[in-house]
């Protein structure tokens, strides 16, 4: 019996390493007749699929640096050899010939994991998706349907179920990036990073009450998607040392494609330790609670600590956040000075001071 953690360590008993269809695609796989050449694995949070398969040496597909990083504890822990890390926009030496992939929240993130298995598969690869019964949408097996002639729908087990793909189509490669209008300016991100539509309501708020002073001249976008918070201050201080640091290699490769110059610097990454204390004049950021299908106010909660530690003394953390979350009794914790800057229906401007 192998041990799964989960990287945030989460006390919430709801909030689990895996669940039925991660099981479900284990023994899919188990049940094929042919073991694969290459096996890819696509969306494997926590690495259940990766640890309990790392002995046929798979390419783990990963979107998240937490991801990466909790995939090789768990096989540590379990005194597993590594496994090799790809990520879904470059391509592979080796072309796969199945791939198991844990269908994501985001449709436009299982899109362009079916467009990066199209491009890097052999003519007769099999596809294993899982999901669990309640998530089930229609665009699932249309986008299913853009990429395979066979897409086939098992029966449920545990409230799981799979959806197999077979006959791969000749499709021409998709565009993967697409583009969004904000304040006269184009950005562009990846399909299945934040805010497809359109630059996030929260956002734009934010961007309207931001407290930005000519002093602040080294500052962090924390969770900083496509890069639109950091690109905004740019614009209004054009020399100052910008930091720009996501836990998604996408939302860091779309930032990459909106700000870029010799005072930018982007970081993959979901832990501040990388920066020294005392380092930032400004913190902005509009923090993330939502994982896929759960909430999870912890990881944003151990950020804001990590953020009283890299602020300068008299710097400031500035937050949009929606107003259930009441950010402000856990702030407290952290900061003496935690000001409402601002007030709409749903979201909250926080200015807290070191
Ligand atoms: C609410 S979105 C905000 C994105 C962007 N700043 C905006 O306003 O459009 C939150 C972002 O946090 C990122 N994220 C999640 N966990 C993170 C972590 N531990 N460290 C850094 N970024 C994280 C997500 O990938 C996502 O891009």
């Amino acid at each position: 019996m192998l041990n799964i953690k989960r990287y945030d360590l989460s006390e919430d008993k709801s909030l689990q390493a895996w669940s039925a269809a991660d099981e479900y695609l284990l023994q899919a796989f188990k049940d094929l007749d042919n073991k694969p050449d290459h096996l890819g694995i696509y969306n494997d949070r926590f690495g259940f699929l990766a640890c309990h398969l790392h002995g046929i040496t798979p390419t783990v597909i990963i979107t998240n640096k937490s991801q990466e990083k909790t995939i090789d504890s768990n096989l540590k822990a379990n005194d597993l050899t590594s496994v090799n890390f790809a990520n879904p926009i470059s391509s592979l030496d080796t072309k796969m010939d199945i791939a198991l992939v844990k269908i994501p929240k985001s449709l436009g993130l299982f899109q362009l994991f079916l467009e990066h298995i199209s491009q890097n598969s052999t003519d007769d690869v099999t596809v294993i998706c899982a999901f669990m019964t309640r998530y089930f949408t229609p665009n699932l097996l249309q986008i299913a349907e853009e990429y395979f002639e066979v897409v086939e729908q098992s029966r449920a087990q545990k409230k799981a179920r799979l959806l197999i793909l077979s006959k791969k189509k000749k499709v021409v490669k998709r565009d993967i990036i697409t583009s969004l209008s904000y304040k006269d300016q184009e950005y562009r991100q990846y399909l299945g990073v934040f805010s497809a539509e359109h630059i996030d309501y929260a956002t734009q708020f934010f961007l309207d009450h931001l407290d930005i002073k000519k002093t602040d001249q080294c500052i962090l976008d924390l969770a900083s998607g496509n890069g639109v918070i950091g690109n905004e201050i740019f614009k209004r201080l054009p020399d100052a040392e910008i930091h720009l640091m996501d836990d998604s290699y996408l939302a860091v490769s779309s930032a990459e494609l909106n700000i870029q110059g010799t005072n930018i610097h982007h970081h993959f990454n979901n832990e501040l330790s990388i920066f020294d204390d005392d380092t930032f004049d400004l913190i902005v950021t509009n923090p993330p609670f939502h994982f896929e299908y759960e909430i999870n106010i912890q990881v944003p909660l151990e950020l804001f600590r990590g953020c009283h530690r890299c602020l300068k003394k008299g710097g400031s953390l500035q937050i949009v956040a929606n107003k259930h979350l009441n950010y402000k009794i856990h702030l407290e914790r952290f900061f003496t000075t935690v000001q409402v800057v601002a007030k709409a229906k749903k979201f909250i401007v926080y200015k807290c001071v070191k």
